[in-house]
């Protein structure tokens, strides 16, 4: 038996590609191991949005640089893959396969290649309009499911590698997502994340010509799907009708991650971003609008070049503004082939550090202020685990929240357990990133 190792960096969609290479190895007769050591055919799927997320492949390699790999054989997938091309190979010796996103339909030729000794093969062309549709998914969780729906990207934001890791925008038609929504929703899945890079820029390649937010109604008809979410969105191509689609459906979750990156319109102009802080506001303003409360949620990345200290606070004016339910922020880090490589004034690491910590302060004390907010009522929350230490339920709501509940029946999973499924939870204490409460029976 051939066995293979495959540790994922990054985000959502490289962990769902994983999901999806781990199902065409073992369609080619491989079997999974759960460390480096145990196997023949060692697999990192990589991250290159940040310099520090590209050095762990490099860190990575280097534990096994000695003794050439111990006759293993190693393979770099994903983002550095793309990224650095065939000169992984000059920096790390020991490595046979260096392929991108945009290659992994050649995998199974790919693997011949490997087993036939062919120590140079590669799969970096980013030419192409095919997606990574496989019947051979092994997905992680057998409740929640991703479907990519939109590969690749079209922007050019200033800092970001990913159109060049990623490639060229390609959809996926309805109907094959649809297939795929049915066919979980039959073997027992309730929870769809439809993913992309940007998937407001959906668009069915097929005579329906669907955009985004129909394609979202449709998955959210589907018979025993319970909750669809939905990640990444760009502001710039963000419609009233994914709102208006939200608002008619409760399937259709109660959160909408939308990336500001800055609340400076003249940053947000260095960056390439092709909306402004009002242009932003608008969408947000939809969002507020909803009968629902959904939840909102963004990414920011302090220090872009030349950001002033008043471009800053804008952000931080920003923050109050909008009232985040959560966010992710960055310091900036300079990325290969991007175009704010060229940009002066580059913000010194110590500064870009100083702002993220003003800015993660500012943002804790508006969690504590709107998750208080939540004490008393009653969420929907779907049970994904037990945490044996608390005697808890680790819950999670429809606008994303972790909601971790006591259950007066049952307290520990030796009997039935609740992974799986979906209660009512009264809301009884708020932290910053996460809720307490009790089932309501
Ligand atoms: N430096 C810092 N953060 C970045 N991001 C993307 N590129 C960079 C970069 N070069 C952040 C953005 C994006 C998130 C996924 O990562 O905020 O939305
Ligand atoms: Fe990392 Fe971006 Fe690639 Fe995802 S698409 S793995 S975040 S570089």
């Amino acid at each position: 038996m051939k066995t293979f190792y495959i540790e994922t960096f990054g985000c959502q969609m490289n962990a769902h590609d994983s999901e999806k290479v781990i199902g065409t190895l073992l369609a080619q007769g491989y079997s999974q191991v759960e460390s480096p050591e145990d196997a023949e055919l060692v697999l990192y799927n990589t991250c290159s949005i940040r310099d520090k997320a590209e050095q762990k492949v490099f860190s990575r390699l280097q534990q096994f640089k000695r003794d050439h790999g111990k006759g293993k054989v190693f393979g770099v997938l994903g983002c550095v893959a793309q990224q650095e091309g065939e000169h992984i190979f000059e920096r790390a010796p020991h490595v046979s396969l260096v392929a991108g996103s945009a290659s992994y339909t050649k995998l199974p030729e790919m693997l011949v290649q490997l087993e036939a000794g062919n120590r140079r093969v590669t799969g970096l062309s980013l030419d192409t309009d095919a997606t990574f549709d496989t019947p051979y998914t092994r997905r992680d969780n057998p409740h929640r499911a991703y479907i990519t729906i939109i590969e690749g990207c079209d922007k050019s934001c200033a800092y970001c590698v990913v159109p060049f890791t990623r490639g060229p925008e390609r959809s996926r038609t309805s109907e094959s997502v649809l297939e795929e929504a049915r066919g979980l929703a039959a073997k027992g899945y309730t929870e769809i994340q439809l993913l992309g890079q940007n998937v407001n820029s959906y668009r069915d390649p097929s005579e329906r010509g669907w955009d985004f937010a129909r394609l979202l109604r449709a998955v959210g008809e589907i018979d025993g799907i319970r909750r669809v979410r939905f990640t990444t969105s760009h502001p710039r191509d963000f419609v009233k009708d994914i709102i208006d689609a939200i608002d008619a459906n409760p399937v259709l979750c109660d959160h909408v991650h939308l990336p500001v990156q800055s609340g400076s319109s003249a940053v947000l102009a260095r960056m390439q971003r092709l909306y402004t802080r009002d242009e932003y506001m608008r969408r947000i303003e939809w969002v507020k609008s909803a009968k629902r409360r959904i939840a909102l949620t963004t990414d920011i990345i302090v220090g872009f070049p030349g950001e002033t200290e008043a471009e800053f606070q804008e952000t931080l004016d920003l923050l109050d503004e909008v009232g985040y339910d959560s966010l992710f922020s960055f310091k900036y880090s300079r990325r290969p082939n991007t175009a704010a490589l060229a940009l002066a004034d580059q913000v010194s690491e110590e500064e870009k550090g100083r702002r993220l910590t003003i800015l993660q302060e500012r943002q804790r004390a508006i969690q504590i202020r709107r998750n208080a907010e939540l004490v008393g009522l009653i969420e929907e929350t779907m049970a994904e685990g037990h945490n044996h230490a608390t005697g808890q339920w680790i819950g999670r709501t429809s606008q994303n929240r972790t909601l971790n509940f006591t259950h007066a029946e049952l307290a520990s999973p030796n009997g039935r357990t609740l992974v799986g499924s979906y209660l009512p939870v009264r809301v009884t204490r708020a932290g910053p990133n996460s809720l307490a409460g009790e089932a309501v029976l």
